[in-house]
């Protein structure tokens, strides 16, 4: 089962410099589920395709980048940037799971929506050795800030969460042996 996501818009309500000022740490999230348009817009942001390149630079376009999500009420998915698309991996709410692997900040299992950043290091390290380990941490950066201003763009809040057991979340993803997690993001609406 895959969902496609409605094509992003290239206008907003809020000017950036908004977004900017906006952005803040926010932990408690409504139970409440965020529309298909902006799950696709933030996605976009994350990682969208632009022709050959995307909405985030890549050292040497080697984009080592992969995006899974955690919908509440649908599943655990992996974004197919090529078709802007997700791909349904299981219907469990892994969100639980998550947020035990994550020190237990409960609130991620509260978010309706939680995007992992997730990366495979050899597709830059190939290329650029040793190195590729500080463009691939420098890459997750620029899609985390994206997101993070994105979300306030579509009046919504979100929380970077770096504090989290590596191998706990891979097993609780279940994600193949090559990608490694490195940054999770809870998204909702502001109780
Ligand atoms: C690399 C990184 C890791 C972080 N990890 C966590 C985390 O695991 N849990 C959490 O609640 N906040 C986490 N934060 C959010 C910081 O606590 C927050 O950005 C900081 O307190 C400043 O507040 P602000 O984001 O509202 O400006 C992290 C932030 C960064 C940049």
């Amino acid at each position: 089962m895959s969902i496609s996501l409605p094509k992003p818009e290239l206008k907003g309500e809020k000017s950036l410099e908004e977004c900017i000022y906006e952005r803040e740490s926010i932990r408690n999230f409504k139970d409440k589920i965020i529309e298909v348009e902006k799950i696709s817009q933030i996605l976009w942001a994350t990682q969208g395709r632009k022709g050959e390149k995307r909405t985030v630079p890549s050292a040497g376009a080697t984009y080592p980048l992969e995006i899974y999500v955690t919908l509440k009420d649908k599943g655990f998915f992996h974004y197919n940037i090529k078709t802007h698309s997700l791909q349904l991996i299981t219907e469990d709410d892994l969100s639980k799971n998550l947020a035990r692997a994550s020190l237990d900040q409960y609130f991620i299992a509260e978010a309706y929506l939680n995007v992992i950043i997730c990366a495979e290091f050899s597709r830059t390290t190939n290329r650029y050795g040793q190195r590729g380990v500080r463009y691939v941490f420098i890459e997750v950066g620029h899609s985390a800030q994206n997101i993070h201003l994105e979300v306030v763009a579509l009046g919504l809040v979100s929380v970077p969460i770096g504090a989290f057991d590596d191998d706990m979340v891979k097993e609780a993803l279940d994600l193949p042996k090559k990608i490694e997690p490195l940054y999770i993001i809870p998204i909702g609406y502001s109780t």
